[in-house]
C-alpha cells in the first residue's frame, strides 16, 4: 500500500491508473477505523474497482467551536494496518494545511436539505463536509465513492450535491454496520464508559420499535416522533438531541408518512459522546 501526504504525489500514482482504463473506488474516512470503514473498503473492491484509495483527514472545517475536533479519535498507525488488510492500495492522509493552504477561500454548501436533523444542531457542519468532500473528489476523481448510510443526512447532502454540481463520481451506499446489541459502529463509539455504552443500545431498540409501529399501519408523522423521543428518553444517561421523521432522501418534515421511504433519525447524546443513528421505512400506495 502507497501512502501519500501531497494532492500532487496522489495525482501523479493515480494518472497511469486512470490511463490504463482502470477503474478507482474511494472511500473518505476520519480515520478511527472500524468495521464500518472496512465494510466501504471490501465493498469497494468486490464492487470492481481495481485501485482502492481511502482517505484519512480529520476535517476541521467540519467541526463546531464548541465540538471535539482537538479530542477527535486518531491512530495513523493503526489505521494503515487496518487499510493494508482491507486490501486499500493507496492511502491519502494530508494534513490540514495541504488540504486548507493559506487564502483558502472557498465554500460549498447545499441548501434545504441542511436545515433539519444533524444541520440544524450542528450550524455549518455540512457546509465543511460538503467542502472537503469535494476537494477530495477533485483530488481523487474516483470512478465510484463510498459512504455509510449511518450519516444518512450525510449521505443525501453529497448525493445533492454529486448531482448538482454534475461531478463525475457514482456515490454508492453502505448498509450501517452494527454490533450485536444493535449500536451502529462509529468512532465516537469510544467515547463510552461501559455504562453508557450499554445504554447507548436504547438508540437502535427505539428506531425498531419505530418501524415497527410503521410496519403495523402507524402513519402519523408526530406519533412516530413522539414513539422515537419517549423511547430515548426512558434511558436515563441519554440526553436527546433530536428524533425526527422526514421524507428520503429529500428531508421534508411531514405530517403523515408514505407512500415512498420515510428517514426515521435519532441524535442523542450518552455523556460525551453523541449518537446518530437511522432506519428507512418503505411505506407503498395504500
Ligand atoms: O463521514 C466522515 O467520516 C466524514 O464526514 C467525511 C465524509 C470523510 C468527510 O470528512
Amino acid at each position: 500500500m502507497e501512502v501519500f501526504e501531497r494532492t500532487a504525489d496522489l495525482r501523479g500514482y493515480l494518472a497511469p491508473v486512470r490511463a490504463q482504463g482502470r477503474r478507482i473506488g474511494f472511500v473518505p474516512t476520519m480515520g478511527f477505523l472500524h468495521a464500518g470503514h472496512l465494510a466501504l473498503m471490501r465493498a469497494a473492491r468486490s464492487d470492481g474497482a481495481d485501485c482502492v484509495v481511502a482517505s484519512i483527514f480529520v476535517n476541521p472545517l467540519q467541526f463546531g467551536p464548541r465540538e471535539d475536533y482537538r479530542d477527535y479519535p486518531r491512530d495513523l498507525d493503526k489505521d494503515k494496518e487496518l487499510c493494508m488488510q482491507a486490501g486499500v492500495d493507496a492511502l491519502f492522509v494530508p494534513p490540514v494545511e495541504e488540504m486548507y493552504p493559506r487564502g483558502f477561500a472557498t465554500h460549498v454548501e447545499v441548501t434545504g436539505i441542511t436545515d433539519v436533523l444533524c444541520g440544524r444542531s450542528r450550524p455549518g457542519h455540512f457546509k465543511g463536509v460538503a467542502t472537503v468532500v469535494v476537494k477530495l473528489f477533485n483530488i481523487a476523481r474516483p470512478d465510484c465513492a463510498y459512504f455509510g448510510l449511518k450519516d444518512a443526512q450525510q449521505v443525501a447532502v453529497i448525493q445533492r450535491m454529486t448531482e448538482d454540481l454534475n461531478l463525475p463520481v457514482e456515490v454508492k451506499v453502505h448498509p450501517t454496520v452494527r454490533e450485536k446489541d444493535g449500536l451502529a459502529v462509529s468512532s465516537r463509539n469510544i467515547y463510552l464508559s461501559p455504562q453508557e455504552r450499554q445504554a447507548a443500545a436504547v438508540v437502535y431498540r427505539t428506531l425498531e420499535r419505530t418501524a415497527e409501529a410503521v410496519k403495523k399501519g402507524e402513519r402519523h408523522a408526530e406519533r412516530l416522533k413522539k414513539l422515537l423521543e419517549d423511547g430515548i428518553r426512558s434511558e436515563q444517561l441519554s440526553r436527546l438531541d433530536y428524533a425526527e421523521v422526514v421524507s428520503w432522501p429529500d428531508l421534508r418534515l411531514l405530517a403523515q408518512i408514505g407512500p415512498g421511504r420515510t428517514l426515521l433519525a435519532v441524535a442523542a447524546y450518552f455523556g460525551t459522546a453523541r449518537l446518530i443513528d437511522n432506519i428507512i421505512v418503505d411505506v407503498g400506495v395504500e
